[in-house]
């Protein structure tokens, strides 16, 4: 909040102000291996001596700037083997130093600092002086530092020792970085200053009012002058829209001057409340927002100053036992969200932050934990802006130290002032709807205290803590630190369980789940079928959102993006960090489709010859999308035309459908109704015609084929010489990270996490072994009437085997083949317990580039009826067609499964011109049991006699 001279310059934000001044940009900073080995010098010489420090970027992690300190990854363990709160001997201490002036007409005011951000600590220095020092890593620090100031130039140095003894409760699963990761401005403040705003923003849905609560608190630097607070200094405050409309009146209040008795006195805070007249409610689904202003108005009616502030109008509260927003329940539909960049580390700029929230909100995602810490304040801006629900967590885990800390006294003051300091912060954000507590710390007395604190200060919003759930139970463990059951990675059995066995009575809201490591996050639509099911279960957040790979350069030029241990860090827990929806650089890996799906706005379901359609949102109808249909037979459009039926929120209905369903099953062949819709108008977060949701409805299911009759000319030459042979028999795929950690057998053991499958498939030699060798397999082939070759396959999985990776077969395609079309699940990669939400099409496109950190299976496409693999230089095509069952899974891209599995990262992977093409009749999920429950039984390959058969064509440009 900084104050500005007017009204305009308010609505324009601080860079308008004449009282803010940033100190971004190149900074000097020289490292030392500890904190006891920086010499004096180094914060008292004039920067003018000192040249042999480096030149870097503030914000920045120095960890990111080629300074040789070099980023450390750990999760649960703490980087060196020591007890709190002791630090390390070897602790890279940095000392960043600048000069700054300080403008002429700021000399009659108080000079504040701000650090937006210091890992881990940091002490201030203003021409050679101690001003002060401050802690949280992930929370800004301020520093009146006019005393220290001299006329023209004044240096600043800032002392980062890497790590200090609050490093224990910010052991949260990320990279270790340092520096000053997060802005550094200026402000100057009048001696008497509004220090602090609160705006409480509320809204009666009942009543349809908006309700204003504001408090301004009113700072006075220099109480020895002439009393420079007079007796009739008062505020003024009023709401208008952002266009600057205002609503309703201007409210006046006064600030209360010294009290006869002191004792008695509050403080200089003016309080008013009032209604606005015309004001809409603010939801994730309708950010309606307004500006604050208010002015702090001196004894001689002049304004002294005026801070504006972004508000919301809207109500938080547990309504008939559920989280409710202005009334109504809302379902969380979120992720969790760390700061990262792979170039930049913690360093996130307002446009990275942007870029995140617009790709979330483009995959219907509405709300977010900020795991595990308070973001830069800004990330909240625009959650206001965007629509995001936002848990604002507390930067506090002190994972390593579980159930210790949370006990021990000496951190009992960083508990508290970590989290009072977050609210004070951001208590003006109506996106805000949850306080945490933190992550991962046990459950202590320091919680109690942490959360008694917020409810006196800001009983507008609810408690979240998930280690209280954890260690005293979902019934009715730590109801004092948490209004929510919030369990991390339960499975969707458990959920059930909660509701059906009445266990608890407060609303489950998963704060972690659907581990997004590599190809994974299987199970998505099981865990809402259950959601959907139970009002008392109000969603959750995917771990997590990005992956945290950063960029890297190797000797040969080569580039990956690294995980722990690629810097030769030690101990780390390897490719654990790499866990997100989205690549580094905000590319949405494949299952970004599925989240789509389940958190659609709007979902149908056949009943009968009607469509039922929900309107899954809380507070908006359906009139900004726009519908469109498809009949396919056989994946072909017979019949389409738009189709917007209109829902309110929150309501389902029965809806005659935009075709005749019964005709429609009358058609010879696989008949699908595919409903999709679009965003009407351009939205902040998507172009007018964006894709928003889909559903398909099966109206006539499709039915094997026979299989073909032999012809008597037995001519298959052209597809032997194509194949090299038949196609091979095989069990095996490059594990996945939900399999089993490949690069990190030791975690499962250590930790208990991590899938066990892949050490079966190694102890049975499933990848080495020929598939023939490990199962009873007969395969018929012949030539049919059309000259394609029919393979019939029979396998036997005996129980010792059950549980297998795949049953199919595989192939190598020369080089040349380029481009795929299929008629089958798409169009991104899908699994068999993640293919809810991919559409049964007729898709194309080129093979799939990996799409993950470390290798792994990818690329597959789901119950195709048929597949082409098309040489675009000719047209030449191999046709594979589906006989029985009616869907094989099928994939055809440029690596083989061994040299998926061999390498640890892209540098190591060879790409081969020639397409490995698989053929699948079972295909096991991937699960989340890289950190969560593994795959269901249902997509599990049990002990069993396996059947299937497909035929595979030659075809030229011209043939059909
Ligand atoms: C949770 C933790 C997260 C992350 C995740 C696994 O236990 O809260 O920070 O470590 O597991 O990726």
């Amino acid at each position: 909040m900084t104050a500005c001279s007017d009204a305009d310059e308010a609505r324009v934000g601080r860079e308008a102000s004449p009282w803010w001044q940033s100190l971004n940009g190149n900074w000097q900073l020289k490292l030392w291996s500890s904190p006891d080995v920086v010499p004096n010098t180094a914060i008292k010489t004039t920067l003018a001596s000192t040249t042999d420090w480096a030149t870097v970027a503030v914000p920045g992690n120095w960890t990111m700037q080629g300074t040789g300190d070099l980023p450390h990854y750990t999760n649960v363990q703490m980087p060196w083997p020591l007890r709190p709160p002791e630090t390390p001997a070897e602790n890279t201490t940095g000392v960043y130093r600048r000069t700054f002036t300080v403008p002429r007409n700021w000399k009659s005011r108080r000079t504040i600092i701000h650090i937006g951000a210091a890992e881990s600590v940091h002490g201030v220095f203003v021409n050679g002086a101690f001003v002060g020092y401050g802690t949280d890593s992930r929370l800004p620090s301020e520093y009146d530092i006019t005393d220290y100031l001299q006329v023209g130039k004044n240096t600043l140095a800032i002392f980062v020792p890497r790590y200090s003894a609050q490093s224990y409760v910010e052991d949260q699963d990320q990279w270790w970085m340092a520096g000053l990761h997060r802005e550094v401005f200026l402000e100057s403040r009048a001696n008497v200053h509004i220090a602090q705003l609160h705006a409480y923003a509320d809204w009666d849905a009942s009543l349809g009012v908006a309700t204003m609560n504001v408090s301004a608190s009113i700072g006075v630097t220099d109480q020895d002058s002439q009393s420079p607070l007079g007796r009739s200094w008062i505020t003024r405050s009023w709401v208008e829209t952002l266009e600057g409309k205002r609503l309703g009146k201007v409210h006046a209040a006064k600030v209360p001057y010294r009290h006869i008795q002191p004792y008695a006195f509050s403080g200089h805070v003016a309080t008013t409340t009032f209604e606005v007249p015309k004001a809409q409610p603010w939801s994730a689904e309708i950010p309606q927002r307004y500006r604050l202003l208010c002015e702090l108005v001196n004894s001689d009616g002049e304004v002294a100053e005026v801070v504006g502030q972004v508000i919301g109008f809207r109500r938080v509260e547990i309504k008939d036992g559920l989280v409710s927003v202005n009334g109504r329940a809302i379902t969380i539909m979120g992720v969790n969200r760390h700061d990262h960049h792979p170039d930049k580390g913690k360093a996130v700029s307002v446009d990275d932050m942007r870029q995140d929230i617009i790709t979330m909100k483009r995959a219907n995602i509405n709300a977010v934990r900020t795991s595990h810490y308070p973001n830069d304040h800004r990330f909240y801006d625009l959650c206001d802006e965007y629509g995001l629900y936002v848990i604002d967590e507390a930067n506090i885990e002190s994972h390593g130290f579980n159930t210790s800390l949370c006990h021990d006294p000496r951190y009992a003051a960083t508990w508290l002032s970590r989290v009072a300091r977050m609210v004070e912060r951001d208590r003006n954000h109506p996106s805000i709807i949850m306080w945490s507590l933190g992550n991962e710390s046990g459950y202590g007395e320091h919680h109690d205290a942490c959360a008694a604190h917020i409810r006196r200060v800001d009983p507008s919003r609810l408690l979240h803590y998930e280690g209280a759930v954890f260690h005293a139970g979902w019934s009715d463990g730590g109801k004092n630190v948490t209004d929510v059951v919030c369990p991390m990675y339960a499975p969707p059995s458990a959920l059930d369980l909660y509701v059906t066995a009445k266990l608890g009575e407060r609303p489950l809201i998963l704060c972690e789940y659907s581990h997004a490591m590599g190809n994974s996050n299987g199970g998505l639509a099981d865990y809402w079928k259950v959601i959907d099911q139970h009002r008392l279960l109000q969603g959750g957040f995917v771990w997590e959102w990005k992956d945290h790979g950063l960029r890297q350069t190797l000797k040969n030029g080569q580039e990956r993006f690294a995980y722990g241990g690629q810097f030769g860090d030690q101990p780390n827990d390897g490719n654990f960090v790499a866990d997100g929806l989205v690549s580094p650089e905000c590319e949405p890996h494949p299952a970004i489709q599925e989240l789509m799906w389940v958190h659609r706005p709007l979902a149908v379901e056949q009943t009968g010859w009607k469509l039922r359609v929900t309107n899954r949102q809380s507070f908006r109808d359906s009139s900004w999308l726009r519908g469109t249909w498809e009949l396919t037979l056989d994946g072909e459009i017979v019949e389409s035309g738009n189709w917007s039926p209109q829902v309110e929120a929150g309501q389902s209905a029965l809806i005659d459908p935009p075709t005749n369903l019964l005709e429609a099953k009358k058609l010879n062949g696989e008949v699908l109704l595919t409903l999709r819709w679009f965003a009407k108008k351009e939205t902040p977060w998507c172009a007018a015609g964006y894709l928003v949701c889909w559903d398909q409805v099966v109206v006539r299911v499709a039915t094997p084929r026979r299989l073909p009759k032999r012809s008597s000319n037995e001519d298959r030459a052209d597809i032997d010489v194509l194949l090299g042979g038949n196609p091979r028999l095989n069990l095996w795929r490059a594990a996945t990270d939900n399999d089993g950690f490949k690069l990190m057998p030791e975690l499962a053991s250590q930790m208990g996490i991590g899938g066990r499958a892949l050490w079966d498939w190694l102890a049975t030699g499933i990848n080495t072994k020929p598939a023939n060798s490990l199962v009873n397999h007969q395969c018929d082939s012949y030539v049919d009437a059309d000259g394609a070759v029919v393979f019939d396959h029979t396998v036997v999985v005996p129980e010792a085997l059950a549980d297998l990776p795949r049953i199919g077969v595989v192939f190598e395609l020369p080089a040349g083949f380029d481009e795929l079309s299929w008629y089958g699940r798409g169009p991104l990669e899908n699994m068999p317990d993640r293919n809810s939400g991919a559409v049964l099409g007729i898709w194309s496109g080129e093979p799939d580039e990996l799409p993950y950190i470390v290798p792994q299976e990818f690329g597959l496409r789901t119950d195709c009826r048929w597949m082409e693999i098309i040489r675009s230089r000719d047209g030449m095509r191999l046709r594979i067609e589906a006989l029985n069952p009616v869907g094989l899974h099928m994939s055809a891209v440029h690596h083989r499964d061994d040299d998926l599995f061999a390498a640890a990262d892209v540098t190591e992977l060879m790409w081969r011109e020639a397409l490995t093409v698989h053929i699948d009749v079972a295909h096991r999920g991937v699960g989340t049991a890289s950190c969560g429950p593994d795959i269901d039984p249902r997509h599990s390959i049990a002990a069993s006699t396996y059947r299937f058969a497909y035929r595979l064509r030659l075809l030229g440009a011209s043939d059909n």
